[in-house]
């Protein structure tokens, strides 16, 4: 850049400082408890820092042998090597394997003035190694133990890898299948996902984070990111305060609570203030109202961002925000190392901020044990010993069988009986031993999962003949995480040999849906129709064997109302992981009863999104008299859904009983149960998630028709009966109300309690 473009940029970059808003000072800089020993330990080590290496310790460098975004500009090996061996990197991600983070620490550790190990940081999403289900599709198991368990594994797995700090678990809320990113999270709802939030957090960190089998949680992506307009990835946010507060945050809050050790921000605004600059996230709420001690980093180049925002004139302006705001450590935008010193010597950031971000940084150093052992997690030979264990695989085929729900079973086409002389194994995905690993897959091996005609052919009886067509290709050429994924539009040439599989069988079993790198991170679309071939080879095939088994493998809500319409079965099988053949198939002949229920709603058409279980209500919900037109709704399509959050169908049924409450009316005090009597009123034994809901009828602020408000998982046998009592407290009644606070605001509510969000038994209460 030329001095006089430099002069100008820098004055402009002052005026904006002299006009952006006041920021709030950072939290008062804890101090140091004296019986804890690592708060010392960090203010000893602090003092002994200058500037440079305080701001080495805000910097985050990816490896140079894979990336997990865009690459960033004056990214430069030897200038890396240089600033490792100053002290001048406080972390890298994207490094892997106990050998190479080892070489990389020694690097630091060998060459550095004051020798304070690098954190390394990876995507460790769902499984290292050994894949589980996508985040998504574990959710649909309902089994916060479940979670909390493959989470576990994934650190050992990680931490033995040389791993410290994952970034996970996402914790964004989303209601708009669209945004490639909602096979990350927990799904639409906010009850659930913070419940999981905290499930993946304690998985992660364990009770000690110091221990080597435990790695640091992130939660992510603070905030709102899963709201992104048309859920275009990475787009603007616009929403009120109350959506905020009562649909989006608590699930980072549950995360905070749970401990977890560091937040990453988001790239997108809200409302004009992108993430990355946003005091009132990082410094107001996490680190203030909630008491949040460890640190923020950035998301890949979302500090340099927010030049393109129009936010900061320049990466040193986006420097001086982003550190006014909060954000403690920068991923890959290089602008704390190269621009936040000339801040801090001019007196636009005082010191006492970077300190406040070195102080969180070490804390977790500290708390990690880096400083007792910098390689404690270079393990080779532990490495070596327990990844992919049959010990790991054992539960990734149990979390897949539980993340499986059921959409539909006409005439009890499932399970299949293990004496069937042909079954055919037919689709894209049939045989595709790759797509169930799913996107954030980690280091999980290319090609290694078990598809489902390898789980089919394993499962089926002695006697029964599998036939396999492929029917037509998903996808041409090359997939990977990086690339676009393009979709075959045209070649059919496999359709004869499909047609002539599934003329042979009793019953087909069809693999369709997507492709692993059709959702994910910058793996947007507009249309959630089966894409490609798909829909015209499954008509092709029901027309010639009515006995069609669909099993979708997706990594989002797909709308397959056409499909619904005809295929007499159909099986959610997300992307499941390592060993999803095994666990499809374990549904698929009744080794497994299916007890998955949907986390996120499955829209009729595309033009439907967002949709969601908990919407509000309108002035015009409902026509007044038949065939009127002047209320809320499409005139194409009904208002529900074509499956409701909470939806999952078993081998057997359920009956409820209507709803007993203790009582017509619950002070804060005096708190009311509810209790209904589940009985398994058909022939096999099956685990059925009884859903409690709640509305409150009148607020300050309006309140959505339902909200889920706990859940009981109960096993019963065929005839078997249960009362399940839910007790709902005071507590579980607060939002965000007008008042910009969380109270329960007094009067009458509805309660609900069912199988899924639609199909509930109802009664009333008061609070008084
Ligand atoms: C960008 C993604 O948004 C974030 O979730 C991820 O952790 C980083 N890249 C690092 O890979």
């Amino acid at each position: 850049m030329k001095p006089t473009h430099l002069f100008i940029t820098t004055v402009i970059a002052m005026i904006i400082a002299a006009c952006s808003p006041k920021v709030s000072p950072p939290a008062a800089p804890d101090v140091p408890a004296k019986e804890d020993p690592i708060e010392a330990k960090v203010e000893a080590l602090l003092r002994k820092m200058t500037l440079e290496e305080k701001i080495g310790q805000m910097n985050q460098y990816s490896g140079f042998w894979e990336a997990t975004g865009p690459a960033p500009k004056g990214g430069n090996q030897e200038r890396q090597y240089d600033q490792l061996r100053n002290g001048l990197v406080g972390s890298m991600l994207n490094v892997n394997g106990a050998a190479a983070t080892r070489e990389v620490q020694k690097i630091v550790m060998e060459n550095s003035r004051l020798k304070i190990p690098l954190l390394i940081g990876y995507d460790v999403i769902h499984g290292y190694k050994t894949m589980f289900p996508i985040p998504l599709g574990e959710t649909a198991s309902w089994d916060l133990n479940l979670m909390e368990q493959t989470a576990r594994i994934a650190a050992t797995e990680a931490a033995a890898g040389g791993v410290h700090w994952t970034f996970a678990p996402m914790v964004d809320i989303s209601r708009d299948a669209r945004w490639g990113r909602i096979m990350e999270g927990a799904g639409e709802d906010t009850y659930l996902g913070s419940l999981v939030a905290a499930a993946r957090v304690k998985g992660f960190q364990g009770s000690d984070l110091s221990a080597n089998n435990t790695v640091a949680a992130c939660a992510k992506h603070f905030a709102a990111y899963g709201f992104a307009e048309s859920g275009r990835d990475y787009n603007t946010v616009d929403i009120s305060e109350h959506t905020l507060h009562n649909i989006i945050l608590p699930p980072f809050k549950a995360a905070a609570d749970a401990g977890a050790a560091t937040f990453m921000n988001s790239f997108n605004e809200i409302g004009g203030l992108p993430s990355s600059g946003s005091a009132l996230l990082q410094r107001d709420i996490l680190k203030k109202d909630w008491n949040f001690d460890g640190f923020v980093v950035s998301d890949w180049g979302s500090i340099g961002e927010m030049v393109g925002h129009g936010f900061a004139a320049d990466t040193s302006d986006a420097a001086r925000i982003a550190a006014l705001a909060g954000s403690d450590m920068d991923m890959e935008s290089r602008a704390y190392i190269v621009h936040l010193a000339n801040w801090v010597k001019n007196k636009t950031v005082p010191e006492a901020y970077v300190d406040d971000a070195v102080r969180r940084i070490l804390r977790i150093k500290f708390r990690l044990g880096l400083f007792d052992d910098p390689y404690r997690y270079c393990d080779e030979e532990r490495e070596k010993r327990i990844t992919l264990s049959p010990a790991f695989m054992d539960v990734a085929r149990d979390a897949g069988r539980k993340s499986i729900v059921l959409l539909k079973n006409e005439g009890n086409l499932l399970p299949l009986k293990t004496e069937a002389k042909r079954i055919a194994v037919i689709g894209p995905l049939a045989a595709d031993k790759d797509a169930p690993l799913g996107n954030w897959r980690a280091q999980g091996m290319a090609n290694s999962a078990v598809s489902l005609l390898e789980g089919v052919q394993a499962a089926a009886g002695p006697n029964t003949e599998i036939l396999y067509a492929q029917g037509a290709a998903l996808s041409v050429g090359l997939r990977t995480f990086l690339l676009p994924t393009t979709i075959n539009t045209s070649d059919k040439s496999g359709f004869a040999e499909a047609l002539a599989a599934a003329r042979k069988a009793e019953v087909v079993v069809l693999a369709i849906g997507e492709d692993c790198w059709q959702s994910g991170e910058g793996r947007s679309v507009a249309n959630l129709e089966l894409s490609g071939l798909q829909m015209e080879l499954f008509n092709e095939i029901y027309r010639i064997n009515k006995n069609v088994v669909v099993v979708l493998m997706n990594g989002r809500p797909l709308a397959i109302q056409e499909l619904a319409g005809k295929a007499p079965a159909i099986v959610e099988a997300w992307h499941l992981g390592s060993q999803a053949g095994h666990a499809i198939a374990d549904v698929l002949f009744g080794k497994y009863n299916p007890s998955g229920k949907l986390p996120v709603s499955f829209p009729r058409v595309t033009g439907q999104v967002p949709i969601y279980y908990n919407y509000k209500s309108t002035g015009r919900s409902y026509p007044s008299k038949p065939n009127e037109v002047t209320w809320s709704h499409h005139n194409d399509v009904p208002n529900s859904p074509l499956f409701p959050f909470g939806f999952g169908l078993s081998y057997t049924t359920f009956s409820y009983s209507d709803i007993a409450l203790s009582a017509k009316e619950m002070t804060a005090a005096a708190p009311l149960q509810v209790s209904v009597t589940v009985t398994n009123s058909g022939k096999a034994a099956g685990t059925e998630t009884v859903q409690l809901y709640v509305q409150d009828l009148v607020g300050s602020v309006t309140r959505p028709v339902k909200e889920l408000k706990g859940f009981q998982k109960i096993t019963l046998a065929p005839g078997e009966s249960k009362k399940v009592t839910f007790t709902i407290t005071a507590k579980d009644l607060e939002f965000y109300t007008a008042a910009r606070k969380w109270e329960a605001e007094r009067g009458a509510f509805k309660v609900f309690v069912g199988t899924n969000s639609a199909e509930v038994k109802e009664a009333g209460f008061v609070l008084k």
